[in-house]
C-alpha cells in the first residue's frame, strides 16, 4: 500500500534522483545545491513510500505565472522519478494523481512542466500548449558599444517606448521615426 505525503529528506530523493537522471559526478552537487535553494524558496519534495523506504518523487514549485492581466499561482512540476525497482508499479500514476489533489489545496490552479514524453502526461491531464513571450524594452535600457559609424542624438520630448525606428548603418545617418 502506498503512502503519498512531502518529505524534508533531500539526501534520499537525491540518490533516487541521480540514478534516475544518470546525473554524473561532476554535476551531482550543483544539483544538489539548485534543490537547496529551491527548498528554501518554498518548492517542497512530495513523495510515495512503500512502507518506509521512498519509492518517487517529484520537486513542486509555487510559481506565479501572469494569465490574460491576472497572477495566479502555478505549480511547477520537476525532478519527477521512481527507483528503478519499483518501476511499472504504478507509483508514479498514483503519485501524479497525488499531485492535483495537492496544487488544488495549495490554490495552484495551472500546473506546468517540461514533459520528457507527452503522451506520458497527457492521459494524467497536462496538455501542451504554446509559448508566447512579451519583452517590454525602454531602448534607454540598452546598452550598446558606441559605433563611430552611427550618429545618435538625444529627442527633444519625453522618451516614451519608441513605436519604430529604423537605423541606416550604411550611410551616416540614423534616423529615428
Ligand atoms: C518515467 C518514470 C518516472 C516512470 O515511472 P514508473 O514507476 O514506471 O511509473 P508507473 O509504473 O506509475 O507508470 C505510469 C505510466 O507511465 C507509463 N510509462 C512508464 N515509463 C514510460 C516511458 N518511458 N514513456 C512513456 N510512458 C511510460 C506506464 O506504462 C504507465 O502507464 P499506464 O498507467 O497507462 O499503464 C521512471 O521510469 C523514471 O523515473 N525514469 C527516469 C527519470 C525520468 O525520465 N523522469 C521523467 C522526467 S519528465
Amino acid at each position: 500500500m502506498y503512502e503519498y505525503r512531502k518529505s524534508e529528506n533531500v539526501n534520499a530523493l537525491m540518490e533516487m534522483a541521480y540514478f534516475s537522471f544518470a546525473a554524473k559526478r561532476s554535476v551531482q552537487e550543483l544539483i544538489k545545491r539548485f534543490i537547496d535553494y529551491a527548498l528554501s524558496s518554498g518548492t517542497e519534495i512530495d513523495c510515495v513510500y512503500d512502507s518506509n523506504k521512498l519509492v518517487a518523487a517529484y520537486l513542486l514549485y509555487p510559481f506565479q505565472i501572469r494569465f490574460r492581466n491576472s497572477m495566479i499561482p502555478m505549480g511547477g512540476i520537476g525532478m519527477v522519478c521512481s527507483r528503478p525497482d519499483y518501476r511499472g508499479k504504478g507509483t508514479i500514476r498514483f503519485m501524479l494523481e497525488k499531485s492535483i489533489e495537492t496544487m488544488r489545496d495549495k490554490g495552484m490552479i495551472v500546473s506546468m512542466l517540461y514533459p520528457f514524453n507527452v503522451s506520458f502526461y497527457r492521459k494524467y491531464g497536462w496538455e501542451l500548449f504554446f509559448r508566447k513571450k512579451l519583452v517590454f524594452l525602454y531602448p534607454d535600457l540598452l546598452i550598446a558599444k558606441e559605433n563611430p559609424s552611427i550618429t545618435a542624438e538625444y529627442l527633444k520630448f519625453q522618451m516614451k517606448p519608441v513605436k519604430s525606428f529604423t537605423m541606416n548603418t550604411r550611410g551616416k545617418n540614423t534616423t529615428w521615426l
